[in-house]
């Protein structure tokens, strides 16, 4: 029963409840009109100290689709924030006012804090190079419409593995899945991390190869998730400039690629994937987008407990 918990991770959500959240976005994307007020008097919260369009413009945008209301910020100095209130009170307030938050942060764990500080469900919308488990949900139903499921795929993720979240919350969710296997394409620099290595990966018996040309394995592939290098995260301006196109798909490498590989991408994109592929029908990245929509009025729809008959 997911109603009133808080999402953090993706781990928070066991894999049949995943399959009840896609279940339920399926039927959105089949029948919108008959959730349009879904959550009629319920209010969303977004509490963004981060840059966002994707998740915070989709998740304001499935509240109203869903019925509901919206308030929030995305430029954190315009609230009490700036007088320094902490995490904790900001939250406890805004629960007094709200339904439902969704929270991005640049510190890990931030979220967590705020989970802590009340009842209301409150969701990770991005903690720093940490996790990103909305992200993770609308990937896996960007799979689960086009492979049915995700045993057996061979998933490749390439670029900036390591400040990535949203590939640290998608090897997470897969790890438990039956005969899933992995290929990291990335620079040395960029590795993933430790705790994803040791905790998730080696901790689950999970077989993955670590490569620094895509062209290599692209033959393998089942899914291709590209991810832009993380700015942001860099302490060291000329590290990002000597990584940031160290990967760009283009055309030319996709020729080895099988008729039905995924291309995915979180967005946004610099240049890690060349415009020319949009339009190759295994470029997925813009219908993720949209997916994303409606797997979080799926997953406000269960946090809340609402169920339309
Ligand atoms: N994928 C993603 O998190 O995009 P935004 O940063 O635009 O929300």
């Amino acid at each position: 029963m997911l109603k009133g918990r808080s999402i953090l991770e993706p781990m928070d959500m066991t894999t049949a409840e995943l399959e009840e959240i896609f279940d339920l976005a399926d039927a959105i994307i089949d029948d919108p009109e008959k959730y349009v007020h879904a959550c009629d008097g319920k209010l969303l919260a977004t509490l963004f100290y981060e840059p966002s369009t994707r998740t915070r413009f989709s998740f304001e945008a499935a509240m109203l689709r869903l019925g509901g209301k919206v308030i929030g910020f995305s430029e954190p100095n315009s609230s009490s924030v700036a007088k320094g209130e902490s995490i904790a009170d900001t939250i406890r307030t805004i629960a007094c006012y709200a339904d439902i938050a969704v929270m991005r942060h640049p510190k890990e764990g931030a979220p967590r804090i705020a989970a802590n500080a009340t009842d209301m469900p409150v969701i990770n919308a991005g903690d720093g190079g940490h996790q990103h488990p909305t992200q993770t949900l609308t990937d896996l139903l960007t799979i689960r419409r086009r492979k049915g499921g995700f045993n057996n795929l061979t998933v490749g993720l390439c670029g900036d593995l390591k400040f990535g979240r949203t590939v640290h919350s998608l090897i997470k969710a897969l790890s438990r899945y039956e005969g899933i296997k992995f290929v990291m394409i990335s620079p040395e620099e960029l590795r993933i991390p430790e705790y994803v290595r040791k905790g998730v990966l080696d901790a689950n018996s999970i077989p993955y190869r670590e490569v620094k040309k895509m062209q290599d394995v692209m033959s393998e592939l089942d899914v291709l998730y590209m991810t832009r290098v993380q700015r942001e995260r860099f302490f060291n301006e000329d590290d990002y400039i000597r990584l940031k196109d160290r990967y760009i798909l283009d055309l030319d490498k996709l020729v080895s690629a099988k008729e039905d590989m995924m291309i995915l991408h979180p967005l946004p994109r610099v240049n890690e994937i060349a415009v020319e592929v949009d339009s190759d029908s295994r470029a997925l990245y813009f219908e993720q987008a949209k997916n994303g929509m409606f797997v979080r009025m799926s997953l406000i729809m269960k946090l809340l407990g609402i169920e339309v008959q």
